[in-house]
């Protein structure tokens, strides 16, 4: 298993001040930068892209940056994302047509590669390209909006890319995303997830600090 890491969503950042938010939040103690893309197809939502990436690399950010990729089609984004400096670059299997080849596309550009699971997508394909992801993150929600609610059934979709985490002996990070908070983190550890995804939880407090130890002592317990 990993170390634990908290990876702020900058999703519910203040995206005029987006810089010094991604500094507050790692100065707060934040390890990995979550960076939203949603193109208004594969989901009902529009974000950021490759140049707000690049963007943030030249304004100094030098913590890994977490591009997860709400997009399809997925690889003719992924050089981008690599020449923009994302570090770990994740997709959802559905938005790629050779999923084989999207993962190997950001391995060779660099990146750490990563699949990514909506609320009822089953984790089927993995069995195929666990020695192909450095990451798997699991949707606790239904990918597109911030400040939803943490979808219980998700444990135990935990519990299950746990076992096969284990069971494969690759090091391989387990990320959730959607509705995590100071409350539920210590449940969500206790499936198996070693990378919290938060942004509604973190950004919509006045102190980001407070919030992250908050859910590093729930962590730590
Ligand atoms: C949703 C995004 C999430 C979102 C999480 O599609 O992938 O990263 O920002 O926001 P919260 O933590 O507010 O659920
Ligand atoms: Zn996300």
């Amino acid at each position: 298993m990993q170390p634990f890491a908290i990876a702020p969503s900058i999703l519910s950042a203040d995206f005029a001040r987006l810089g010094e938010e991604v500094d507050k939040v790692l100065a707060a103690g934040a390890d990995i930068v979550h960076f939203d893309v949603m193109d208004n197809h594969y989901v009902p939502n529009l974000t950021i892209g490759p140049m707000v990436c690049a963007a943030l690399r030249k304004y100094g950010i030098t913590a890994p940056i977490d591009a997860h990729l709400m997009v399809k089609p997925v690889d003719r984004i992924i050089g981008d994302f690599i020449e923009a400096g994302a570090s770990y670059i994740t997709f959802h299997p559905e938005a790629s047509e050779h999923i084989d080849r999207s993962l190997q596309l950001i391995r060779d550009g660099g990146a750490k590669a990563g699949l990514v699971f909506n609320p009822a997508t089953p984790l089927d394909v993995l069995r195929y390209v666990m020695d192909k992801v450095d990451m798997i993150l699991l949707m606790s929600v239904n990918p597109g909006f911030g400040g939803q609610k943490f979808i219980p059934g998700t444990l135990d979709k935990l519990r299950e890319a746990r076992s096969l985490i284990d069971a494969s002996g690759y090091d391989i990070r387990l990320e959730i995303d959607g509705g995590v908070n100071v409350k539920n983190i210590r449940e969500i550890a206790a499936a198996g997830a070693d990378t919290f995804v938060a942004g509604s939880a973190i950004f919509n407090a006045p102190d980001y600090r407070q919030v992250i130890d908050a859910m590093r002592a729930e962590l730590a317990l």
